[in-house]
């Protein structure tokens, strides 16, 4: 990102000089790189954006339509959450949420049951940020496909973390952030629109391309990116999504999963503690959520990272939903520790050593 930025700080596809070419390669080999990680059909189809929030707010309110009735899960975060919920107040959309099962899996029988005559779009989370787990998208994109309903995906949590298949498992629309397991910086995200898929801008501006019409441009990527992109963010998730490649995503997955497992059986022996959802290491991403009895879990993560300087997420994760269905919404949500590749065997055990002491100390 360094060098990227001194060489070529400059505006893609606005001017012909060497610098601005060639960042506009980078630009263009990312959207094919990361079209190829989804299995995409075309590169410009790949749009980026801030995060995935912004993408989220910019498929959801640019394909409901006044009367439509949207299916979404207890699983969401409120980058799903509150946009449809903006929607519903506004009077737009209808919204019904499917519960997850006590092992933390939607179940795609309930989202077919859920279809109403105007049902336009079903929106799942690919991978809980509370939970971890990993929803079967390949049988709901089915049921959406025969019922002529759009599949909208959040990939924040799964990509760059396990496969993706667009095509294989019906997804119209998949949004992604980049700072999170494509290893690429905070302050860009992006998404996938199938070629089928209408959805609507709902931002206008400069394209850098065709300055003469007066509306915004429909055909992608302009029809979802207005105004110069966080260029110096796409050159950083180039790198991120090269190394990934390179590691290879089943192989970091593996190593991670070989963690997750011993982190659980490690908390799992621990007095006081309860696991949520910890079920198998099947449909899994490393993500852990726990509790310690007789603590506020914003005290046990105050705890690990004053006293042992081990960073965790605690309370409702921007997930209030996962919460309510854990039972865990009432009481200040949970202890979230997440895995990366960069964990070592010694961090666990550290982190096992840690709940411990503290478990040990009211329990
Ligand atoms: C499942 C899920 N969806 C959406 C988001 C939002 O991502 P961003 O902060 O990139 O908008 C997150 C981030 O925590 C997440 O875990």
């Amino acid at each position: 990102m360094d060098s990227f930025y001194r060489k070529n700080g400059v505006n893609p596809g606005r001017s012909g000089f060497d610098a601005a070419l060639e960042t506009e390669e980078v630009v263009n080999n990312t959207r094919k790189l990361l079209t190829e990680l989804f299995n995409g059909n075309d590169p410009n189809h790949l749009t980026f954006s801030y995060n995935a929030s912004d993408s989220l707010n910019m498929i959801l309110q640019g394909l409901a339509q006044k009367g439509d009735h949207v299916i979404t899960t207890f699983l969401e975060h409120n980058s799903v959450l509150r946009p449809l919920h903006h929607l519903e107040k506004d009077g737009i959309i209808e919204v019904t949420h499917v519960m997850f099962d006590s092992k933390g899996f939607i179940d795609p029988v309930d989202i077919r049951k859920a279809f109403k005559k105007n049902t336009r779009m079903v929106v799942v989370n690919h991978s809980s940020n509370v939970i971890g787990t990993i929803q079967p998208l390949t049988e709901i994109g089915k049921i959406c496909k025969e019922n002529g309903i759009y599949f909208i995906v959040d990939a924040s949590q799964s990509a760059g973390a396990i496969p993706i298949d667009m095509k294989a498992m019906n997804i119209d629309v998949l949004c992604f952030t980049g700072h999170k397991c494509l290893m690429g910086p905070t302050g860009i995200g992006g998404s996938y629109v199938m070629e089928n898929v209408p959805v609507r801008y709902t931002r206008y501006g400069g394209t850098g391309v065709r300055s003469a019409v007066k509306t915004h441009l429909n055909e992608f990527p302009y029809r979802l990116e207005c105004g110069t992109l966080n260029i110096i963010g796409v050159a950083g998730l180039y790198a991120g999504v090269r190394w990934i490649n390179e590691q290879g995503i089943e192989n970091l997955h593996r190593k991670e999963m070989t963690l997750w497992n011993t982190l659980k059986t490690g908390l799992e022996e621990i007095e006081g503690v309860t696991l949520y959802c910890a079920n198998s290491i099947e449909n899994q991403n490393p993500v852990l959520s726990f509790n310690v009895k007789g603590f506020d879990s914003g005290d046990v993560g105050t705890m690990l990272d004053v006293d042992y300087n081990i960073a965790c997420r605690t309370g409702l994760q921007c997930a209030p939903k996962v919460h309510e269905g854990i039972g865990t919404f009432d009481i200040h949500g949970t202890v979230r520790l997440s895995i990366g590749p960069f964990n070592t065997k010694e961090h666990i055990d550290k982190t096992i050593e840690a709940v411990r002491e503290i478990a040990s100390i009211r329990n």
